[in-house]
């Protein structure tokens, strides 16, 4: 469902420019899920970014529905971002001044041509399923580091989206509340057959994954 061709990603800085992608070649199918591992440093959220249409390449293509999407103009890349795309961030990216109902609701009223009674709706039932309908009403600084990122996850899958990127979902939680958040992934995944690609540190999540690759000094290898 997206693949990536000979990707090449190069940041320039001060003094020497630094080659972070070296010819990524990947695809990735309708309802899998993939993990990806590598060191720090190796480019894993470079290549997530790439791919879910946050960052340009230099070069190469990331192809959706057989078009890629660095040819599309700005405004069809965000529509894509919008509705086919969701993201869960290591440090969940909520807004703070907004509670956790209003975070999950956000993205639905952006470029959606329904009602927002609707989408209101939908974040409640989201809420409900990330086990937070009690707390719909809480800013982000008055919940746990478990608690903010299931509202992640909600905002995420509020436009319900083909493909879920995950960049270390776990990576600042207790294993207890990591596990809740790897079950809760997985099983939108099997409900909804969501596409999920997961950066992870943490094997008993790589574990889980249908397909793991591995990332290092820029290419990628499978195990
Ligand atoms: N905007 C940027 N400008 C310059 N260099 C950057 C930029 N973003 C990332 N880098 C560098 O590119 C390399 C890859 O970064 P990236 O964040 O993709 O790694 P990562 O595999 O996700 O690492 P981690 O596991 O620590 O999150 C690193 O050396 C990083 O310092
Ligand atoms: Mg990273």
């Amino acid at each position: 469902m997206l693949e990536a061709r000979n990707i090449h990603k190069t940041y320039r800085q001060a003094r020497d420019p630094l080659h972070v992608l070296k010819g990524i070649d990947l695809a990735i199918q309708r309802g899998e899920v993939l993990g990806v591992v590598g060191p720090s440093g190796a480019g894993k959220s470079t290549l997530l970014h790439i791919l879910g249409g946050l960052d340009h390449p230099n070069q190469g293509q990331v192809i959706f529905a057989k078009q890629d999407i660095y040819q599309w103009n700005e405004q069809r890349r965000s529509l894509f971002r919008n509705q086919k795309v969701g993201f869960i961030f290591q440090f969940y990216h909520l807004l703070p001044e907004f509670s956790a109902e209003e975070n999950v609701i956000l993205p639905g009223l952006v470029y959606q041509d329904v009602k927002k009674a609707e989408i209101k709706n939908r974040a409640s039932q989201l809420l409900e399923r990330v086990g937070l309908q009690k707390r719909a009403r809480h800013k982000p600084s008055e919940l746990s580091g478990g608690e903010q990122q299931r509202v992640a996850i909600a905002r995420a899958l509020i436009n319900d989206p083909e493909i879920v990127f995950c960049d270390e979902p776990t990576g600042n939680l207790d294993s207890e509340n990591g596990e809740q958040i790897i079950n809760l992934l997985l099983e939108f995944n099997q409900r909804n057959q969501q596409t999920l690609v997961i950066v992870t540190h943490d094997e008993s999540m790589a574990e889980r994954c249908h397909r793991v690759i591995h990332m290092r000094d820029g290419v990628l290898s499978e195990k």
